[in-house]
């Protein structure tokens, strides 16, 4: 029962890979968490307080160090357990190489709120999903040091038993502590895992940089990649895409903006994309549009939007309420069910390849 049986990773007993270790007055106050999870490879993360800042005469802020370490030569389809410094452990699964049936999740908008993104939490944690993914505002301020450790906190039992992919959200302000935290190289990728493809973009446009003029090239640099990523991702028997930004939302205040991702509403189609996954507005929706469904999950504890103006023709199903989405995936179809927190199915609709 050798792949069953769990490969045991103790992390300071790696020579030459990792060389940390924690101070007397340090704290872990994040993770331990596993992200960049493919077939073969893994970063498991954790975030230390090594201090505090007096600012004032009422507030403190906390010093942050964030630590990882990446891990190769992992097998596809394999729990994964490790033991950090200090002594707390986490499991995972790497991804499968092959089309097998497994579970995730995507939620989002955790930003406020607190004892609601608490308790959704608690509810996702039961599921005990093969991965989580957040389709972001994680925080209120992404470069406010003090907001992360209370994030972390409430997230700390359901991120040391998955894989974690979180996106950008605009609240989280492109914010250095996200790459860091979460050991993100470029704010947009992709990762393989049974036979899904699941790509993960930044569609916080007016963060991505300083300059006008660096935005326009991140913008577009990031539609000729996803253009390419997913015509060579055509084998795969589902195509989800997971950012921020909604293309289609009911919530009328929303409307009126011309937002930048409906630019890629074209090669969501042209590639047959099976569901995007936003959050950004406070609610459940679920459109379809040319082929493609949209989802919209943004009910992790921010305050709620109404759905008050559905398309025609588009929107499916609208409901402001507080709730997670949840895969139940392949081989050979995918159920989405949305799960409101008091556990009542919201919808639920199955997907073929
Ligand atoms: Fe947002």
């Amino acid at each position: 029962m050798l792949r069953q049986a769990a490969l045991i990773l103790l992390l300071l007993c790696l020579p030459g890979r990792y060389s940390s270790f924690l101070f007397a007055e340090d704290k872990i106050v994040g993770g331990p968490y596993a992200v960049n999870v493919t077939g073969k490879s893994a970063t498991i993360g954790w975030v230390v307080q090594s201090g505090e800042v007096k600012v004032g005469d009422a507030r403190v802020v906390p010093v942050l160090r964030s630590e990882k370490v990446t891990m190769t030569g992992l097998k596809p389809g394999e729990p994964v357990k490790y033991t950090i410094p200090g002594g707390l452990t986490g499991t995972f699964k790497t991804a499968p190489a092959k089309p097998v049936a497994f579970e995730a999740v995507v939620f989002g908008d955790t930003r406020t709120r607190h004892d609601l993104h608490r308790k959704i939490v608690g509810a996702i944690e039961k599921i005990n999903p093969d991965l989580v993914f957040h389709t972001g505002d994680l925080v209120t301020d992404g470069l406010d040091t003090e907001q992360w450790p209370r994030f972390f906190d409430i997230e700390r039992t359901l991120l040391a038993k998955t894989a974690f992919y979180p996106v950008l959200g605009n609240h989280e302000r492109n914010s250095r502590r996200f790459y860091e935290f979460f050991d993100v190289s470029t704010p947009y990728y992709s990762v393989d895992w049974g036979g899904a493809h699941f790509v993960l973009l930044n569609s916080d446009l007016g963060n991505s940089a300083l300059s006008a003029q660096a935005r326009e090239a991140f913008w577009s640099e990031q539609l000729r990649w996803l253009d390419e990523d997913l015509a060579k991702a055509q084998k795969a028997e589902f195509r989800f895409v997971v950012m921020h930004h909604p293309p289609f939302t009911a919530v009328k205040s929303r409307q009126s903006g011309n937002t930048p991702v409906k630019a890629m509403v074209p090669i969501f189609e042209k590639h047959r994309v099976t569901v995007v996954f936003s959050g950004h507005d406070h609610n459940y929706q679920h459109h379809l549009n040319n082929g493609v469904h949209y989802v919209v999950t943004g009910g992790g504890g921010a305050p709620l939007y109404p759905v008050d103006a559905p398309i025609e023709g588009t929107t499916i199903k609208v409901e402001s309420t507080e709730h997670y989405v949840r895969l139940l995936c392949g081989p050979g179809s995918t159920k989405i069910e949305a799960i409101a927190l008091d556990g009542r199915m919201l919808e639920s609709f199955e997907l073929k390849p």
